[in-house]
Parts: C-alpha cells; sequence; structure tokens
C-alpha cells in the first residue's frame, strides 16, 4: 500500500548509542529519545513499516558499540543513531508483495517502537504463533539456531560423549545442554551463580554443573566433573575457562567457539596459554557465526518446535518490561544479572 497524506503519525521512542563505549558499558553510553514514526512506506518502495513487539539482548551488540578501524563482521553502531537488534515484529504497512499488515515476522529491526524495514525480504516469517511471540528472540530465533548448528554442525556429538557449555543457563547454553541430552551425551554447565546452577540441574536436565565463581581453580572442577576427560566444549565465555577446558579435553575433542563474552569489555584480550593441548590431543577448534545458517532457519524452526511440543526441550526467559529499560538490560548480560534468555517486551500485541 503506497504512503498516503493522511498516514497517522504516531510516538516512537527510540534507543541510540550516545558515544562509543571502551571497557564495560554503562546505561549513559545509550539513551531512549522521544521520536516520531510515520505508519507508511515511502511511495513505490518495497518497505515495509513494523510494529516491535519483542526486542532481544545479545552479547555481540556490545562489539558494535565500539569503533574498530577494520570492519568486524558486523557493523559498528553509530552514535546518534538508533541501534539496532533482532526483535519480533508485527506488520503495520507494507510496500513489500510478500507481507501485508498483520504479518507476525522476527528479524532485524530498531530498538524502537515502529521501524520501516528497507529490507523485508530479510526477516522470517513466523510459522508457530501458537507458542509465546517472544521465543522468536530465543529458542525460535538466533540464539537457538545458534545453539543448533554449533553443537550439531560445529560439534559433531556422538551418543554417550563428554560435553561441557559455559554460561550454559543463557539464551543458548541452556539449550546446547538440552540438545546434548536429547544426543544422549552426559553434560555438565557453569554458570555464575548458585541459582543458576539449580536451573541447570533441575529444569534443563545437565548431568552436573557448578558455579565458576565459587570455584578457586576450574581446572580442578573440571576434573572433579569429567574425570574421564571433555569430548565438546561449547565455548561461550573463553579466557581462564578456556585455558582450563584445554587440559581436560579428551583425543580428538571438538571446541565449538560460538562467543568469548569473558572478553568483550577488556581493553587488552587475555592470551590462551595451554594451546599445545590442541596439538598434542589432536583437538578441532572451530568457529562460527550463526548468520552463515540463516538458510537452514525452517528446517530448524520446524524440529525445535518439535522438540518444545513434546517437552523435550523447555526454555527459561528474562523479560524486562518497556522500551525505556533496554540499556539495563543490555548492560546486565555483562554482569551474569539475566537469567536466561534476556528481552525486552515493547508491546504485547
Ligand atoms: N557465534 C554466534 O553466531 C553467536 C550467536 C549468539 C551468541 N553467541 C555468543 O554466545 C555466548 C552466549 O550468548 P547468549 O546470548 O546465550 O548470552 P547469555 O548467556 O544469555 O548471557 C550472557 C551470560 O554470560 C555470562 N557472563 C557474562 N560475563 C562473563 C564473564 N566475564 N565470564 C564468564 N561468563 C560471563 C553471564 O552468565 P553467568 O552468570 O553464568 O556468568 C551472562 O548471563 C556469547 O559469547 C555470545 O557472544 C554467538
Amino acid at each position: 500500500m503506497a504512503a498516503s497524506a493522511a498516514a497517522a503519525e504516531v510516538s516512537n521512542r527510540r534507543v541510540t548509542l550516545k558515544r562509543y563505549v571502551t571497557g564495560f558499558p554503562a546505561e549513559d553510553d545509550m539513551e531512549v529519545v522521544a521520536a516520531t514514526a510515520r505508519l507508511a512506506v515511502p511511495p513505490g518502495s518495497a518497505a515495509a513499516v513494523v510494529k516491535n513487539l519483542y526486542l532481544s539482548c545479545d552479547p555481540y551488540m556490545r562489539g558494535r558499540m565500539s569503533r574498530h578501524d577494520e570492519a568486524s563482521y558486523v557493523p559498528d553502531f553509530v552514535p546518534g543513531e538508533v541501534l539496532t537488534t533482532f526483535g519480533v515484529s508485527k506488520v503495520v504497512e507494507s510496500g513489500h508483495p510478500g507481507y501485508k499488515p498483520g504479518d507476525l515476522v522476527w528479524g532485524m529491526t530498531g530498538c524502537e517502537e515502529y521501524t520501516l524495514v528497507t529490507n523485508p525480504e530479510t526477516l522470517f516469517r513466523i510459522s508457530h504463533p501458537e507458542f509465546p511471540l517472544s521465543y522468536y528472540t530465543g529458542v525460535l530465533g538466533m540464539p537457538g539456531l545458534t545453539a543448533y548448528v554449533g553443537f550439531f554442525d560445529v560439534a559433531k556429538p556422538k551418543k554417550g560423549e563428554y560435553v561441557f557449555v559455559s554460561a550454559a543457563s543463557g539464551a543458548v547454553g541452556q539449550l546446547v545442554g538440552q540438545l546434548a541430552k536429547i544426543t544422549g551425551c552426559y553434560v555438565v554447565g557453569s554458570a555464575g551463580s548458585d541459582e543458576k546452577v539449580n536451573l541447570l540441574k533441575t529444569k534443563f536436565g545437565f548431568d552436573n554443573a557448578f558455579n565458576y565463581k565459587k570455584e578457586h581453580d576450574l581446572n580442578a572442577a573440571l576434573k572433579r566433573c569429567f574425570p574421564e576427560g571433555i569430548d565438546i566444549y561449547f565455548e561461550n565465555v573463553g579466557g581462564a575457562m578456556l585455558d582450563a577446558v584445554l587440559l581436560n579435553m579428551r583425543l580428538r575433542g571438538r571446541v565449538s567457539m560460538c562467543g568469548l563474552i569473558s572478553q568483550y569489555n577488556l581493553e587488552e584480550p587475555e592470551g590462551v596459554r595451554n594451546l599445545f593441548c590442541v596439538v598434542a590431543k589432536r583437538i578441532r577448534m572451530e568457529g562460527f557465526i550463526v548468520m552463515d545458517y540463516f538458510g537452514t532457519y525452517g528446517k530448524f524452526e520446524e524440529e525445535m518446535a518439535g522438540y518444545l511440543k513434546e517437552g523435550k526441550i523447555t526454555y527459561v526467559e528474562d523479560v524486562v518490561e518497556g522500551i525505556e529499560n533496554t540499556p539495563a538490560a543490555l548492560i546486565g548480560l555483562f554482569h551474569g544479572r539475566n537469567v536466561g534468555k534476556q528481552l525486552v517486551a515493547v508491546a504485547r500485541e
């Protein structure tokens, strides 16, 4: 539908980056500003206006808050401009033949109430609205696909193998652990509080778990949990944990390099000391970026929806109400404040 002179203009609060960040980000590095949005697409364009319902808070957004001299795999945010993130949205107006008002989608959108999406073909349709729509920021969205491809495609698990997951109660980690159990693996997780450790054992079915903040010797903690060593490490944190894991890997083990959150706020990344283990134990360490697998999303969505329906996978979310609370929610990731997948509820319909 083309823009009309009578198209409604609505209030559109948005979250912008105030300045490039060094070190730990602070709420004050972002700003919630009042703006307006026109609920119409430019005449002749194939854009869509969407109403954002749920916005995702993801650790990789920290990287985008700094200025990089060399381009990374995603562009830096620009001070003064709205942040972008994965979100769940409802189409309000569309110049794109593939979308009509009322369609439910997830994909890259703005940290704001309404967004003019200029490339709606990048959005994914929501095929299972019977689940909470917020799941499309997590178990049925980007983090879910991350857990799935990082475990199955990169780590290539076999039944009976020993699997270790760090940041195990988070958006990605809780799913890796459950997928490992479905595969018939023995799985242990680490997390940063006793509450999270309890969740791992009682809700997500991990065989064992420990609070890494209470362990003085990570190597000893891993030896206690894996007397026979680790076949697969699903790496979410890096730093001292990676070093301790390398000492405990088994012959021909695999390390699925998903993320290194302990390094994201450091000016100088920490080194890895035990790399010779990779040689001696013939370990395969492999990084991946979920975006490379977006073409496989449809197959993943069906499989994960099946697991949810059968009760084989459960999912814990940490939902913050109101777009004005986005900066605090995002920063909380780097202090371990989130219990489960962190997201912001902007509107309920
Ligand atoms: N490769 C990809 O395509 C891809 C896609 C999505 C996510 N990722 C990566 O996957 C990892 C998990 O992401 P997520 O979305 O699932 O986040 P999340 O686990 O839901 O939240 C982040 C968690 O990281 C832990 N953490 C924070 N600072 C830490 C530190 N210094 N040392 C150890 N743990 C720390 C905290 O849990 P505790 O309380 O347990 O410390 C925090 O709750 C991140 O590294 C992220 O960058 C990669």
